[in-house]
C-alpha cells in the first residue's frame, strides 16, 4: 500500500479494460494502477506506458509482483478458474469478470476459494450498475406495477468480427466460447436479482449467420420463476445494431418496458388505457454504450468504483457474488436443454443459499 492506495494489476486488456483502468484513474485517492499484463507484448507495454504502469506477459508473474494487492482480471473465459486461484492463493483481493468461471462447479470452486481465503472478491457483473436497471429495482420494489407474472429480457451484441478470427477463444466451447454463457450470464443475473431464482427452464441455441465455428449466435431460453412468473431470454451475437438490451416486466397493475435503444429508455404504464405511459426521467437516454456518457461505459465504471469504495472502506459491495455464481447454473441448465433436444431442466433443488 503507497499512501493508503491499493496497488491494482490488470490482467487482460482487451476492450473492457480501458474502461477499468479509466475507473481506477478516477479513484486515484484509492488506488493506483502499477501493473498491466496482456499475451501480446506491443498491447501490455502500450497500455503500461499510457497509465505509468509496469507491463507483464505472463499473469502469474503480474500477480506475483509484491506491488499488486489485488489483481483485475479480465481474460477470456477458459482461463478464469486458473488465473482467479492464482490471485486468492497469493493472498490478494480479486475483481474478476463475467462470467465467474465457463460451468456452475469452477464458478462455485472459486467462489468458495475467495470466501475461505478471507480476501475481497467481487464479480465484475456490470448489470447491477446499469442505471435504467437500478431504477427499475426501485420501481419493482414500491409496488408500481403489482406483482410481476411475466418478464422478457433481450440482449444483442455483434461479436461476427471475433466469431470469424480462426483461433479466438469466442468460437470454441473448450476456450469459453458461446452465446448462453457470454450474454445469460447477464441476463440471468438480473433475472436473479429482480426476481429470484429459476424454477425449470427450456432452451433452444441456434446458429443462423453463416460463420465457419461451433458457437450458436442466436438462443432463447424459456421457463418459470420460482415467484411462478413466466421468463423468456433472448439472445443474439449477430445483430446489426448497437450492443443494447432490452426488458420487458409484466405486472398485475402495470408494465414496465425498458430500452437502451429507445428513448425514453424506461417507460411505465398502468393499465390498457395508458397509452402515453410515464417516463422514467432519471434515466438518461444513451444510444452509444461503449464512448464516454453511455450506459455500458457508466455502468463499468461504477462498478470497478464500487469495488475499490468496499475494497478501501472494508464494507460489502453492492453486488452479491454469490448472484454471479448462480447465473452460471442456469447457464449450465440452459446447455444441457440445448444439448438434449430442448427438454424441461428443473432446476428447483437449487438455492442462492445453496451456494456457500
Ligand atoms: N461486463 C461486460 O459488459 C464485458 C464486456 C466485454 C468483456 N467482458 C468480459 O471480459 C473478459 C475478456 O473479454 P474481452 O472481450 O476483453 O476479450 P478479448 O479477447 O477482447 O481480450 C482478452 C485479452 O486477454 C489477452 N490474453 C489472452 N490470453 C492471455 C494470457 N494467458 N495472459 C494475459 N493476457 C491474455 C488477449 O491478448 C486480449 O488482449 C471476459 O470475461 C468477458 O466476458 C465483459
Amino acid at each position: 500500500m503507497d499512501n493508503q492506495r491499493f496497488g491494482v494489476g490488470i490482467a487482460g486488456l482487451g476492450l473492457i479494460a480501458r474502461t477499468h483502468a479509466t475507473a481506477y484513474a478516477r479513484r486515484g485517492d484509492k488506488v493506483r494502477l502499477v501493473a498491466v499484463c496482456d499475451a501480446d507484448p506491443a498491447v501490455a507495454n502500450s497500455f503500461a506506458d499510457e497509465f505509468g504502469a509496469r507491463a507483464y506477459t505472463d499473469y502469474r508473474e503480474m500477480i506475483a509482483d509484491p506491488g499488486v494487492e489485488a489483481a483485475d482480471l479480465i481474460l477470456p473465459h477458459f482461463l478464469h478458474k486458473e488465473a482467479a486461484l492464482t490471485v486468492l492463493d497469493a493472498g490478494k483481493h480479486l475483481l474478476l469478470e463475467k462470467p465467474v468461471a465457463p460451468n456452475y462447479p469452477d464458478s462455485l470452486a472459486i467462489y468458495q476459494r475467495a470466501r475461505a481465503s478471507g480476501k475481497h472478491f467481487m464479480v465484475a457483473e456490470n448489470t447491477r450498475y446499469i442505471a435504467a436497471y437500478r431504477a427499475i429495482a426501485r420501481l419493482l420494489a414500491e409496488g408500481a406495477i403489482g406483482e410481476v407474472i411475466q418478464v422478457r429480457t433481450e440482449l444483442r451484441s455483434n461479436e461476427k468480427r471475433h466469431l470469424s478470427m480462426p483461433g479466438n477463444w469466442r468460437t470454441r466451447y473448450e476456450l469459453g466460447g458461446g452465446l448462453v454463457l457470454d450474454t445469460g450470464a447477464h441476463s440471468f443475473y438480473l433475472l436473479s436479482w429482480l426476481l429470484g431464482e429459476v424454477a425449470e427452464l427450456r432452451a433452444v441455441g441456434r446458429k443462423v449467420f453463416p460463420l465457419a465455428n461451433e458457437i450458436e449466435d442466436t438462443a432463447e431460453v424459456t421457463g418459470l420463476l420460482k415467484s411462478g412468473a413466466h421468463f423468456s431470454c433472448m439472445f443474439t451475437s449477430v445483430s446489426e445494431a448497437p450492443h443494447s438490451e432490452r426488458l420487458e416486466l409484466y405486472g398485475t397493475k402495470g408494465v414496465i418496458l425498458m430500452d437502451q435503444a429507445q428513448d425514453p429508455v424506461v417507460r411505465v404504464f398502468g393499465g390498457d388505457h395508458d397509452f402515453a405511459g410515464r417516463a422514467v426521467l432519471e434515466v438518461q437516454p444513451a444510444l452509444d454504450a461503449w464512448r464516454p456518457g453511455g450506459w455500458h461505459f457508466e455502468s463499468v465504471l461504477a462498478e470497478v468504483e464500487d469495488f475499490v469504495g468496499s475494497l478501501a472502506d472494508q464494507r460489502e459491495p453492492e453486488i452479491d457474488s454469490r448472484d454471479a455464481v448462480y447465473a452460471i447454473a442456469v447457464v449450465d441448465a440452459a446447455y444441457r436443454s440445448i444439448r438434449s433436444d430442448q427438454a424441461l431442466i428443473d432446476l428447483s433443488h437449487l438455492t442462492r443459499e445453496d451456494i456457500q
